[in-house]
C-alpha cells in the first residue's frame, strides 16, 4: 500500500524537517508494511537519507540535467538531494501550468532513463465527468499518450479534478468502477486514488479492489494526521 504526501506549495524548509523528522520517529516506532512518500516543496528538499522509512520525492522537475530553463529544476538538483521519485501529470501542472501531454511524456522518458519512481496522474474534470463513465475513460486513456505503461517503477494515481482540495472526494463506487477499469488494462501497475481523502474516507477507498494506495494533499499537511492515515491503511486487509 502506498501513502504518498503530496504538499503542493505548503510548509517551509525548517517545517518540512520538523515533519519528516517527527513521521520518521512515528513509522520507526510503527513498522508499517505501507511505502510512504512525501513530495515537499522544492526549497524544502533534504536529503533524502536522512529519513529511512519515507521516500523523498519531486513534485517537479525539468526533462534535463541542468540548463537554461528559467526557475526549473533538474537531474542535477534532485541528484544532489538524492531524490528519486516524482510525480508527473499532476492535473495542477497540466491546468494551473499549461503544461501539455508532449511535455509530460518528455518529462516521464527523462524520469525513466532516469531510474526514477514515477506516481503518473490523471484525472478528468466536471465538465469531462458530467458526460458520463465512458467519456471519463476515453479522456483517461488520453492521458497515456506518449506514456510506457511497460515501466516497471511506475505508479498510477486517479485524481478527478473536481475532488482535488474541496473536501468531497469521489464516491467509493465511482472510484471503483474507474480503476476496476484502469486495472483490467494496466495488470500490475498500482493504483492510487486522490481527490479529498481524509482519516474519514482513506478506509474504504483503499479497501476497494483495485486500489493501491492514495496521494494525499490536505490531509497530509499536519504530520499526526498523516500518521492516522498511514495507521489506517495499515489496518486495511486485502485477499
Ligand atoms: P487534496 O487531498 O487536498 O484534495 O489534494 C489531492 C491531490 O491533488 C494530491 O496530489
Amino acid at each position: 500500500m502506498i501513502v504518498a504526501a503530496n504538499f503542493k506549495i505548503n510548509h517551509t524548509r525548517e517545517s518540512t524537517a520538523n515533519y519528516l523528522e517527527a513521521l520518521n520517529l512515528f513509522l520507526d516506532a510503527y513498522s508499517t508494511l505501507c511505502d510512504v512518500r512525501v513530495y515537499p516543496v522544492a526549497s524544502s528538499f533534504l536529503r533524502a537519507d536522512l529519513y529511512s522509512h519515507v521516500k523523498l520525492g519531486a513534485q517537479n522537475f525539468y526533462p534535463i540535467i541542468n540548463g537554461a530553463y528559467t526557475g526549473e529544476i533538474g537531474a542535477q538538483q534532485l541528484n544532489e538531494f538524492g531524490i528519486k521519485n516524482v510525480l508527473i501529470g499532476h492535473s495542477e501542472r497540466r491546468v494551473a501550468l499549461k503544461e501539455t501531454q508532449e511535455l509530460i511524456a518528455k518529462k516521464y522518458a527523462f524520469a525513466k532513463e532516469n531510474g526514477w519512481e514515477i506516481i503518473y496522474c490523471i484525472g478528468e474534470s466536471k465538465d469531462v465527468r458530467d458526460g458520463g463513465f465512458e467519456s471519463v475513460m476515453e479522456y483517461l486513456w488520453s492521458e497515456f499518450d506518449g506514456i510506457d505503461i511497460n515501466y516497471e517503477k511506475l505508479s498510477i494515481a486517479y485524481e478527478p479534478i473536481w475532488a482535488i482540495g474541496t473536501g468531497v472526494s469521489a464516491k467509493v463506487e465511482d472510484i471503483a468502477k474507474v480503476l476496476d477499469t484502469l486495472k483490467s488494462k494496466l495488470n500490475d501497475i498500482p493504483l492510487l486514488y486522490g481527490g479529498s481523502v481524509n482519516t474519514e474516507n482513506l478506509f474504504s477507498i483503499l479497501s476497494l479492489k483495485s486500489c493501491d494506495g492514495a496521494l494525499v494533499g490536505n490531509a497530509s499537511l499536519d504530520v499526526a494526521n498523516f500518521c492516522k492515515l498511514i495507521q489506517i491503511a495499515q489496518n486495511v486487509q486485502k485477499q
